[in-house]
């Protein structure tokens, strides 16, 4: 019989949004007549702005004739598209990135599961806690952590984000090669300050070290000063990865388009000491195992950036920005401490209690879903996350029924 892949033994059972869904289904087929409503996952519920689907339309009628139809693309995407992100996310924004430095991908998840395996096995890992899930399996997957004890796997360098940092961690004592930051924060929502990037950006120089850098949910940062990226960040060309996607930007959930920014500045090194293109490395990885993202997709995220691409998707995180005020003030007038939700589309809420306790109070009694946040990681107990997704009738009536539930 053939032999498996023994680090997935270290995993816990099932990923944290797939063993919510199957309670949520559980409780939904036992209790058919009591409507449900979803503030876990952070999956977009608005339809897509009116200019991505003008795009898509178009882009459909161009594959319909020979003379405009499109088979394989570019895999790291086309230039209209690259050249799009470049001006307007980095360039236009004092943050410089050349076009071919952007690959273009079918979502950040993936991107930030998959950019680990261009890098050694033995290299040690830093990663937040609490933290989106898909950073610390990957690695366990790949063979770069021990055995999972008290909701810890033995060899990685754990970041403690809790109200004492204000959730930002500063970089550790220990020395680290591989440095995941999420900016706004999922789950917690907070956001880095300059001064706060520019202490990992000096880490990262100072230790050889590389950041991964995940703002995917860039687009909701309100408060002026905040890094909108790590390119803002003197020297982070040198020692920084960032993922990007249209997913929350631009309700492309179901949809799929993301992007990652690879510096061609950026270097790693082999056993041997010699130099190597970090560029180079997943621009090979990324041609040899993706074959690109449809092109009607393209044309659709392209589409963000015209004028009223820029305003619709601003609409669309104004609308779920004001779903996330009135939870944070919903939760405070119910007397527990939150934080979130002013620059990010989730709430971070002190429960006080076992999360998944939580969870299965507001369940049972509201019929509402919201992530327990020991899912994140063991500084996540104690606490739930929000999620601001959703339409306001249906935020209004679950912030009602949790008012009610815990009365
Ligand atoms: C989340 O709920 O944390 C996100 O929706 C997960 C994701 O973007 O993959």
């Amino acid at each position: 019989m053939i032999r498996l892949n023994e680090h997935y033994s270290k995993l816990k059972a099932s990923y944290l949004f797939a063993d919510i869904a199957k309670r949520v289904s559980a409780y939904v087929a036992a209790h058919p007549d009591q409507p449900v409503i979803r503030l876990g996952i952070g999956d977009v519920t608005e339809p897509l702005p009116p200019v991505c689907i003008a795009a898509l339309h178009a882009a459909t009628d161009e594959m319909a004739h020979r003379a405009t139809f499109k088979g394989y693309g570019p895999e790291q995407g086309y230039a209209f598209l690259r050249e799009a992100i470049a001006q307007h996310d980095f360039t236009a924004k004092g943050a410089p990135v050349e076009a071919d430095e952007i690959f273009v991908s079918d979502g950040s998840k993936c991107d930030v599961a998959n950019i680990q395996e261009i890098f050694a096995s033995d290299i040690r890992i830093a990663i937040p806690d609490p933290v989106y899930p898909v950073y610390v399996d990957t690695n366990v997957m790949a063979g770069r952590t021990g055995a999972n004890a008290d909701g810890r796997y033995s060899g990685l360098v754990y970041l403690d984000s809790t109200a004492a940092n204000g959730y930002v961690p500063a970089p550790p004592a220990e020395p680290a090669d591989l440095i995941y930051l999420c900016f706004p924060n999922n789950p917690t929502g907070a956001v880095a300050t300059r001064a706060q990037l520019e202490a990992w950006v000096a880490y990262a120089k100072q230790h050889g070290a590389l950041i991964l850098f995940d703002a995917a949910y860039e687009a909701f940062i309100r408060t002026p000063g905040i890094p909108r990226s790590i390119y803002e960040i003197p020297g982070a060309r040198d020692v920084a990865i960032e993922f990007r996607s249209f997913s929350k930007l631009a309700g492309f959930t179901g949809l799929r388009c993301a992007y990652t920014v690879v510096p061609k500045t950026l270097k790693a090194r082999d056993a041997a000491g010699q130099e190597h293109s970090v560029h180079a490395l997943w621009s090979r990885r990324h041609t040899t195992k993706f074959n690109g993202v449809s092109y009607p997709v393209q044309k659709a995220a392209a589409s963000v950036y015209t004028p009223e691409g820029q305003a619709q998707t601003h609409a669309l995180t104004e609308f779920y920005l004001g779903n996330a005020k009135l939870i944070r003030e919903a939760m405070g007038k119910l007397g527990f401490a939150c934080i979130g939700g002013d620059n990010a589309p989730y709430i971070w809420v002190n429960v006080q209690r076992d999360s998944w306790e939580f969870f299965d109070l507001l369940l049972n009694q509201a019929q509402v879903v919201v992530t327990p946040g020991a899912g994140f990681g063991k500084c996540g107990e104690g606490h739930v996350r929000i999620s601001a997704f959703n339409s306001r009738a249906n935020v209004e009536t679950a912030l009602a029924r949790i008012a009610s539930a815990l009365r």
